[in-house]
């Protein structure tokens, strides 16, 4: 059974600077070029479903600019309404700057504007509409860490309380509620963040590296924090647990590593898309873990995420198999 998704999240317009190394404080230097793209984590996995053909509506603002009419028609383009962004009269676009290297890593400054301006009763009503309007369809609500956490927690518990099932990637950390948390069925971080959440939840500080260690951490955090939980750890894949089961799943050695921004974001996608459809949360970790590989691949965020016919022929071709 096919089910739509839900997302919670931000939205800007990203410019990317493309350099060999990253400039040191003082230093003036000339990149080797420069790109523009939507991005903002929540519109990256809103681009990444869609593009797998999942049905996506998306709750989020833009200002009152030529920025927003970009991304309205690139929301379009995309197959997601850009018509239900909501429009700030008193916040800019949100925008992102970002500046690769040569290795494909990233730095990122992000300027949320209009993103920061919505209000947990605007969520509210969205949700209720959307839950009015369709009764037979479950529903996969997504949020990032992107988002003001009062409308995280708000989102949450107003969609989980209908039925939906709440996907949370906790990127970048925040401090949510353990109640909020403890609704991610799965929740979804990366290295950096899992040991955040360990810290913070728990309390304990966990030596994270490598993928023993980060099978270990996400089997304490899927018995104490949310019922399942993915860690991404970019080249090596990414390891979940679920009840009483965990795993690993390597990702294909991408062509070469072009450019590694939003590749999270693909993943997030990805999954919520397998999910979406009704599949098990092991398959939606190997198409995750596929789709992150072909991102980084390419330049961009958006730009870069696969269709879903290039998602199945990377994954005919590749067939990673994760330990059981
Ligand atoms: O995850 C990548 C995204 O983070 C970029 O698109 C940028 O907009 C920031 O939100
Ligand atoms: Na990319």
């Amino acid at each position: 059974s096919m089910c739509g998704v839900m997302i919670l999240g931000s939205v800007n317009v990203d410019t990317f600077i493309y350099v060999d190394e990253f400039p040191a404080p003082g230093e003036t230097i000339l990149a080797m070029g420069g790109d523009m793209g939507l991005g903002g984590k929540g519109a990256n996995q809103a681009v990444a479903a869609s593009l797998l053909g999942t049905p996506v509506e998306f709750i989020g603002q833009v200002g009152h600019d030529g920025f927003a009419d970009y991304i309205r028609g690139q929301f379009d383009a995309y197959g997601i309404d850009g018509q239900t962004l909501a429009t700030s009269d008193s916040y800019p676009t949100g925008a992102a700057y970002i500046t690769v290297n040569s290795a494909g890593e990233n730095t990122i400054c992000v300027v949320s504007g209009a993103n920061t301006g919505i209000e947990p009763q605007d969520v509210q009503a969205r949700v209720r509409q959307r839950f009015e309007a369709n009764h037979e369809n479950g529903t996969i609500a997504l949020a990032q860490g992107e988002t003001d956490i009062r409308l995280t927690e708000t989102f949450a518990h107003e969609c989980s309380s209908r039925g939906a099932r709440f996907v949370l990637n906790l990127a970048p950390f925040v401090a949510l509620s353990q109640a909020t948390l403890h609704l991610a069925n799965p929740l979804i971080v990366n290295e950096g963040e899992a040991r955040q959440l360990l810290e913070s939840v728990i309390g304990e500080y966990e030596t994270l590296t490598g993928v023993e260690s980060a099978q270990t951490a996400a089997q304490i955090l899927a018995a104490r924090v949310s019922p399942s939980v993915i860690i991404t750890l970019g080249a090596d894949g990414a390891v979940a647990a679920e009840g009483d089961s965990s795993w690993h799943q390597p990702a294909p050695v991408p062509e070469k590593i072009e450019d590694t921004t939003g590749a999270g974001d693909a993943f997030v996608g990805a999954v919520v898309s397998v999910l979406a459809r009704g599949d098990s949360l092991r398959e939606a970790v190997r198409w995750g873990v596929a789709a992150g590989s072909i991102a980084v691949e390419r330049r961009g965020t958006t730009s870069s995420y696969p269709t879903l016919a290039q998602l199945e022929l990377s994954l005919l071709s590749h067939t990673p198999v994760g330990a059981p």
